[in-house]
């Protein structure tokens, strides 16, 4: 591809890059293979499996999915198009979650751990949940729920609650009944709360007290009545607020309990002890859970999942993909406030009687060696994380794993596109060139997996999300609707052709804007009832290699347009971490009178490593080799920290803003929102903030993160 658009019209007309286009620059990396080891155990090694889910085997091939789990009643219709892009998935079929996920494991397993539960102080004691004994916490809880609260199904709660047992046993407790939950990340305020519960029309909102955060105990309690409050002036009364306590017996939270509307879960439970509810028998298209995610614009999208499509998606990837046995000790070491959590903490590993590590805290506290001690003391045999970690557990203790006797057969990572750089540590360093390692692409739209290698059937390669998963079949399309073919070596918008299970069903209470989001872009006739005229819009830019694998560039708002060169950010910070002394890095645009926009490049070193005018100078150069000198950084500056989000996503959006002498905006939400401050005086020097307007692009930059 040309580097540059210097070249005649001609040539230009030829190799223009079309709006959706990204440059791609990246070397092709080589492949690894998985070990003997961890092919002789694995779940999925049958090359015919694979072929059963080519396209032509569609949508019968994910009977095979839903087969994993016990039905009340079997289908009728396993995929119902009459009314797209409204897939139905299971047509006629009914289901529990709640005992596909518990009773159904008691017979075989009812004595093994279901949950280990870590604190995040370390002198705590590990709490082990075996099946039986989730079995009566989840069966009490859901008798709360129906007979104190008077819940029924179709009902919505919102959860907004640590990482602790109670969540799961809580969420459980609502699939059991057929509410429908809507799990908020422990992390946001009380008023992000607020506006959810008002979306999601919530009578009852369940929380914690508190909870430990790097060493301290928060009061979480307090982010209840913010909430409750901002849902009142929204309109939505609140009725009860059910708060569990972290530590039993002893209320932590200095913010009073409000009477009449206030209850201490565990009072509650006292009038339920070893009552069992019957699990209600749902229809596989019922709603089981609403989750947030941010759009690009406007307030956050509730997205709506099924119970049966979905619960078999997670349970049929938890267990090709992440290749989880009964037998195994598995930890993803994600929040179950987010979907990964949602889907491959709670839901699939538990259909599939595993036992799942829950962790309270940061994975670096107190120090760099503690996600390491927690492996090695549980014994833990599959590990779940993304790329945000990996690079702040390799930034923090480059040699912490080599200290501890854990032994990982796979590791997966996903979240954001990895560099080749992380993942090489990721694999030498923690799976001892043993664990075979998946990077899952996929988002909270997606229910499960959307791209990842089969770990016993497809070599690894760094970088590279993989192959599409079983059943899933993507198309690239340029802007205005042209393929892009693998091997193209030309990036464009990652589409899926076709329905899946996994697939959210809506935007809860606005179906308008989920047609328009994920299915107008590309819908070839909006009244046409074939499926293969409504390809599903992801929203990400991506490159299609010839030997079939997919990169994932980031989200196609995420780019950086140079001289009409449209360069993925990600790109760019992967060059940029080929200099060794380079932790993390963030490139954001700014306004350019010549070329449009440039990159600008934020950086944070190695613990140990001096700042320094040569740094800077590797990491230009760096990026001048890898990609040209058209992504030349206008400057690289190297910062004490990232602004991260409580999920660890680096605010690009922020750094975007100080660059340009921006308002930065809201950074309430950030887990270190003083770094900001420090970041603008560096950059700008002390005095008043500065608030010039910028380009629609760049204020838009980053908003998706
Ligand atoms: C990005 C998280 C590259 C992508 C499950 C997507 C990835 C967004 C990967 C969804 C990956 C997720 N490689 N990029 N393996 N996984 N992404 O909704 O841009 O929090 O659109 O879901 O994260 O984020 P979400």
């Amino acid at each position: 591809m040309a580097e540059a658009h210097t070249g005649t019209p001609e040539k230009d007309d030829e190799d223009r890059l079309t709006e959706a286009e990204i440059a791609v620059h990246w070397k092709e990396e080589s492949f690894f293979h998985p070990t003997p080891k961890f092919i002789g155990q694995a779940n999925l090694t049958d090359p015919a499996v694979v072929e059963s889910f080519q396209e032509k085997h569609f949508p019968e091939c994910f009977r095979a999915y839903a087969d994993l789990l016990t039905w009340d009643k079997y289908w009728t219709t396993t995929l119902d198009t009459s009314n797209p892009p409204f897939w139905k998935w299971f047509v006629g079929g009914k289901l529990n979650v709640s005992y596909n996920c518990v009773d159904r494991n008691l017979a075989k397993y009812g004595n093994k751990a279901a949950i280990i539960w870590v604190s995040e102080a370390e002198d705590e004691p590990v709490v082990s949940i075996t099946y039986q004994e989730l079995y009566v916490r989840v069966n009490e809880m859901a008798a709360v729920l129906r007979d104190s609260c008077g819940l029924k199904t179709g009902d919505r709660v919102t959860i907004h609650m640590p990482m602790v047992p109670e969540l799961p046993v809580t969420m459980l407790a609502c699939a059991r009944l057929g509410v429908i939950h809507s799990v908020v990340f422990g992390g946001f305020s009380g008023e992000a709360c607020g506006a959810r519960i008002v979306d999601s029309g919530s009578r009852v909102l369940i929380t914690m007290d508190g909870y430990y955060r790097s060493g301290k105990l928060l009061d979480h309690k307090v982010n209840a009545d913010i909430a409750v409050k901002k849902a009142e002036s929204d309109g939505t009364k609140v009725e009860k607020v059910l708060v569990w306590k972290r530590f039993s017996g002893k209320y932590s939270s200095p913010t009073p309990m409000v009477e009449g509307r206030d209850h201490f879960v565990d009072d509650l439970l006292k009038h339920h002890r070893g009552a069992l509810v019957p699990p209600v028998s749902m229809p596989a298209e019922a709603p089981l859970f609403l989750m947030y995610t941010s759009g690009s614009t406007g307030k956050p999208k509730g997205c709506q999942h099924s119970t049966g499509g979905y619960l078999a998606y997670v349970t049929a990837t938890s267990k090709f993909i992440q290749d989880i046995h009964p037998t195994d000790i598995y930890w993803c070491m994600a929040d179950i406030g987010w979907i990964t959590g949602h889907s491959y903490i709670v839901y699939g590993p538990l259909a599939l009687a595993a036992t799942s590590v829950m962790y309270e805290g940061v994975p670096t506290y107190p120090d760099a060696g503690r996600v390491w001690r927690i492996a090695e003391r549980l014994g833990v045999n599959i590990f779940h994380t993304s790329p945000t970690s990996i690079r702040m557990l390799r930034k923090l203790g480059p040699d912490e794993p080599k200290k501890y006797h854990y032994h990982f057969k796979c590791m997966t990572t996903v979240g954001e596109p990895i560099e080749p750089e992380a993942w090489l540590w990721y694999y030498n360093t923690v799976g001892r060139r043993e664990a075979a390692i998946t990077d899952t692409w996929w988002q909270t739209e997606n229910g499960g997996f959307l791209c990842s290698t089969k770990p016993a059937l497809d070599p690894m390669k760094p970088g590279s999300a993989g192959p599409p998963m079983l059943g899933i079949y993507p198309v690239i399309y340029d802007e205005h609707g042209k393929e892009i073919p693998p091997g193209a070596g030309k990036a464009g918008n990652i589409c899926i052709r076709n329905p899946w299970p996994g697939i959210l069903q809506t935007i809860w209470g606005d179906p308008d804007r989920f047609v328009k989001n994920y299915y107008a872009k590309y819908n070839k006739d909006k009244n046409s009832k074939d499926w293969r005229d409504w390809p599903y819009f992801a929203g990400d830019g991506a490159v299609w290699a010839g030997d079939g694998y997919i990169r994932i560039l980031g989200r196609v708002d995420d780019v950086i347009n140079v001289a009409g060169h449209r360069l993925g950010t990600k790109e760019l910070e992967s060059a940029c971490l080929t200099v060794p002394e380079i932790a993390e890095a963030a490139v954001v645009p700014i306004v350019d009178a010549e070329r449009g926009r440039v990159p600008e490049v934020y950086v944070s070193l190695k613990p140990g490593v001096k700042a320094g005018p040569e740094i800077a100078e590797k990491v230009t150069k760096a990026i001048e080799t890898t990609i040209g000198k058209i992504a030349r950084p206008k400057a690289v500056r190297i910062v004490p920290d990232m602004p991260k989000t409580r999920s660890g996503k680096i605010m690009r959006r922020v750094l975007a803003a100080i660059s340009n002498e921006m308002d930065y905006g809201d950074i309430t939400t950030l887990s270190n929102p003083e770094v900001v401050e420090q970041i603008r005086v560096q950059v700008q020097g002390a005095g008043p903030v500065k608030k010039k307007t910028a380009p629609e692009d760049i204020r838009r930059f980053g908003e998706t993160t």
